[in-house]
């Protein structure tokens, strides 16, 4: 059976999409002998059969491993494999395991091919999409990194039959994102289903998973290398990131958080109404919106974050769900704001 593919296209590459089709396609699109998986030991133990006959590194799992120390023992992996200008690397698994797959690939021999095959919701609606490549450096997550296409990206839903709860829990606050930054019809949607019926409904899912895949890839599409519209998927990502990295919050539940605060600065300066719908639907996706949190502290992070210019920061904020803007607003007046709820 042919596969049905779709090819986007970046700036000075392509990739293509095989959305709904299976691993076993796999070997129809890259030669076998000549590829390596890269995957973690979560996925190798739930899904062993699924690499037989392939040539595997299998790296621990987690985002502490998302690292330089990581990188140089899958390197002296890839020579003792012989690994060449002619292989291709193939990431199997959640965002760690892109994001260092498609950095190895981009500096091993200046460059190889590669691919993704992401196996949690969140890495198969955004981390797989978009070419940010990279690594963490201590406390600074993605310090390091290239902005380079994958060759293709494979989705097969099978992969989520084990994903943990928790997970998919992650993957709808990102899902939850792109609907409030640029799709109402899908937050609406979203208001009207539930986690368990998307869990239950292989059809729902899949029909979620790709309209969330094709939102980012447009969005990328449009402004690769971030100047623009791109910004909009920080969208929560400012305080979320300065609380992920000071509590024990996983990255859903981080910028869930952020998302909400988002909101309250987005009834200030922008004269948005709707916070209480978003606070309600993050809530119905099980995730957390107004947690206690050292405000000082968060603030003292927020004020070290890459989008900040001198006394401003780049901030997204919702005009109303569906419709995400960036504002030039100054740390002075997210201090006040955030302080004072
Ligand atoms: N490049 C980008 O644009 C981008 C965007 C968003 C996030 N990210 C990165 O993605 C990472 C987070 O990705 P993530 O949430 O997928 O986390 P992850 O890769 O750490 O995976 C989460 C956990 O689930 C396990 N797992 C993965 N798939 C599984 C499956 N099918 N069944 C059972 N267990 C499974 C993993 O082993 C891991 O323990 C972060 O490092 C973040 O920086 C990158
Ligand atoms: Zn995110």
């Amino acid at each position: 059976m042919a596969m049905k593919k779709l090819t986007y296209k970046f700036s000075n590459s392509s990739t293509d999409y095989y959305l709904a089709h299976g691993i076993s396609h796999l070997k129809e699109i890259v030669d076998q002998k000549n590829s390596i998986i890269i995957t973690d030991e979560n996925l190798f133990n739930h899904h062993q059969k699924r690499f037989k006959n392939w040539n595997v590194i299998i790296l621990k799992p987690g985002e502490e491993y998302k690292v330089q120390a990581t990188v140089d023992s899958v390197i002296e992996q890839l020579i003792a494999m012989e690994a060449d200008r002619k292989s291709t690397l193939i990431g199997i698994g959640g965002g760690v395991i892109t994001d260092i797959t498609g950095y190895i690939a981009s500096i091993y021999m200046r460059g190889l091919k590669f691919g993704f095959i992401p196996t949690t919701l969140l890495s198969m609606v955004d981390a797989s999409i978009g070419g940010k490549n990279g690594i963490d450096v201590g406390v600074y997550k993605n310090l390091v990194g290239i902005i380079r296409q994958p060759s293709f990206i494979l989705h097969d839903l099978i992969f989520l039959n084990t994903l943990p709860q928790v997970e998919w829990i992650n993957g709808f606050a990102e899902i939850i994102k792109h609907a409030c930054i640029k799709d109402a019809a899908m937050f609406r949607e979203l208001e009207t289903s539930s986690l368990k019926k998307y869990q239950d409904r292989k059809t729902l899912i899949c029909e979620l998973i790709q309209r969330n895949a094709i939102l980012k890839t447009r969005v990328v599409q449009q402004d690769e290398f971030e100047k623009g519209d791109r910004k909009l998927l920080n969208f929560g990502h400012t305080l979320g990131h300065a609380l992920e990295k000071q509590h024990e919050l996983s990255h859903g539940q981080a910028i869930s958080i952020g998302m909400t605060y988002a909101c309250h600065i987005s009834e200030q300066v922008q004269g948005f109404k709707e916070t209480n719908r978003v606070v309600s639907l993050l809530e119905k996706y099980g995730l957390p919106t107004y947690a206690k949190f050292d405000k000082q502290k968060a603030f003292d992070v927020l004020k070290m974050d890459k989008k900040r210019e001198k006394k401003d920061i780049n901030y997204v904020l919702l005009e109303r769900i569906g419709k995400g803007v960036v504002k030039t607003i100054s740390l002075r007046q997210i201090e006040k704001i955030i302080s004072e709820l």
